[in-house]
């Protein structure tokens, strides 16, 4: 039996012992991200002292192939060094098992190979199964494992499913796999990743809010202008052209990534730090997302698809070009919306939210504008106008937080400028790089779903994306922006907010 423990060099607590199954064993996923998790994991001593790894493809290779692969992939995507002798103790976890769910007979067979390792391994019959495949493979996947009752929580023994994004692709096909899914196992055992929930400096934003006692009290429509969300990328489309052409921007983006940080911006204070109030408050104000019709949706949105430019040295061509992308596509690479949450703390406060590929920088904010001061007072002096208050969370590149102000730039007479108030995490903390999927992994393993996505919160969130894909849906490529590639986005992002009066914070 491998015990892959080495010395404790930290004091959170170590997982139970149990097998982590990982289905899409061979894919990119499993290579770049969730095995470099696993490593970083073992290197702070925080996987299991009992485990194994077993990787099931449809086309399954020997033990010794699939270890060699991961190693592969290990060394290549690495966050930090890799130690021979923690690669080694982890990869000698690992067991390669062929199952396909076209094949029900595979799935018997997986099941006798699996209780015999975790007899081996003396895991204790707890199990994760990690969905790291295409998502056409989710519900077959589960549906077996529900058969052959590989998901049934018995005799103390833990059985979890984690399943990757995207989940779904509209509000009607989110709400069948929900459904499916939950024939299978009970919602405590689904673990919906985001990996944007991976992020500390997503994480902070409930600390910043409400560990803080300044920044509450003003947290509403009282003071805040509105909300600018930002998340602008610099690559293009590159090899996922298939994907991407029937995904686009706001699918593949809005309802997770930009939601998580809408709510947890949004959300009310819950009554305690656990799963269950966090992620009922987080579901509550997606639910209070106003559900436009789609002729509004029409107006608050903004859809923009790259032609080829420059950005830095790189020569991005055409968004239609890509390898796999039908000629004269209309979806969209960039979109714009406004929003309004309609409760008590928000009604009014216009949301605004923009993302993209192929931009000329890579940018995740969140912007909080605060109400202007109101200028009487320096109507008499060589003032002229006061610049704007904005709270600004970082999130990438830079990871922080960031105030923006008014200050008395000094000399005899009155002048003033906007200073800015900078807190960088990296001042602060030293943290190993990290591939954001550990703490995601670790928090499977000890069955908390804290950062996890509950069936109420995607659907709530197809739910308010709905209307705008209904409409684009009808208008085809009527009011399809394009814009350059290494530029700021499609022009009409910027009339989305003009018409009301306001820009978007200027980046970088
Ligand atoms: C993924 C999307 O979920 O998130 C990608 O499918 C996108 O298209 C990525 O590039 C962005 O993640 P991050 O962490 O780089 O902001």
């Amino acid at each position: 039996m491998t015990d892959i423990s080495s010395t404790p060099r930290s004091n959170q607590r170590k997982p139970d012992p149990c097998s982590f199954v990982i289905f899409g064993v061979t894919g990119d996923l499993t290579h770049r991200l969730v095995l470099p998790s696993l490593y970083n994991l073992a290197a702070t001593d925080l996987l299991p002292d009992k485990f194994c790894v077993v990787g099931v493809a449809r086309k399954g290779t020997s033990s010794e192939a699939l270890r060699d692969s991961l190693l592969k992939g290990l060394r290549q995507f690495a966050t930090r060094p890799v130690d021979d002798a923690i690669a080694t103790r982890l990869l000698e976890c690992v067991t390669s098992i062929e199952a396909d769910p076209k094949d029900p007979a595979s799935f018997d067979a997986m099941r006798e190979r699996l209780q015999k390792l975790e007899a081996n391994r003396s895991t204790g019959g707890n199990r994760l199964f990690y969905l790291a495949t295409p998502p056409n493979a989710f519900a077959p996947i589960s549906r077996e494992l529900g058969r052959t009752g590989l998901l049934k929580e018995q005799n103390g023994a833990w059985r979890r499913l984690v399943v990757e994004k995207p989940f779904g692709t509209d509000l009607a096909s989110a709400k069948a796999l929900n459904g499916e899914l939950l024939k299978i196992v009970d919602e405590h055992q689904i673990y919906r990743i985001d990996h944007y929930l991976g992020k500390e400096t997503v994480q902070n934003i409930l600390v910043l809010r409400f560990a803080n006692g300044m920044f509450e009290p003003i947290w509403n429509r009282n003071h805040i202008d509105h909300v600018q969300i930002t998340v602008d990328e610099k690559l293009g489309v590159g090899h996922r052209g298939s994907f991407y052409d029937a995904t686009g921007a706001l699918r593949d983006m809005v309802p997770n990534h930009l939601f998580q940080l809408l709510s947890l911006v949004t959300m009310e204070p819950p009554a305690r730090f656990d799963a269950h109030a966090v992620r009922s408050e987080k579901a509550e104000v997606l639910a209070a997302i106003q559900t436009q019709s789609e002729t509004d949706a029409l107006k608050n949105s903004v859809r923009g698809q790259y032609q080829g430019g420059k950005i830095g040295d790189a020569e991005i061509e055409d968004y239609c070009k890509t390898k796999d992308v039908k000629s004269g596509s209309t979806t969209e690479t960039y979109v714009a919306l406004k929003l309004a949450i309609d409760n008590w703390r928000w009604a009014g406060v216009p949301f605004y939210l923009r993302t993209g590929k192929a931009l000329g920088i890579k940018r995740t904010e969140v912007a909080i504008k605060f109400k202007q001061a109101p200028f009487a007072m320096f109507r008499c002096t060589p003032v002229d106008r006061l610049s704007q208050n904005y709270l600004v969370i970082g999130i990438e590149p830079t990871e922080g937080i960031m105030l923006q102000f008014n200050t008395k730039v000094p000399g005899p007479t009155i002048t003033i400028d906007g200073v800015e108030m900078k807190f960088r995490y990296k001042d602060y903390f030293k943290a190993e790089p990290a591939t954001g999927y550990e703490t995601l992994i670790y928090d499977c393993m000890i069955g908390d779903n804290i950062l996890f996505q509950r069936a109420d919160s995607v659907e709530a969130g197809w739910q308010a994306v709905q209307p705008f894909l209904d409409a684009w849906k009808k208008a085809g490529n009527k009011r399809l922006e394009s814009y350059n590639a290494g530029s700021e986005g499609p022009a009409g992002a910027e009339e989305l907010l003009k018409r009301d009066g306001r820009s978007w914070r200027k980046l970088g």
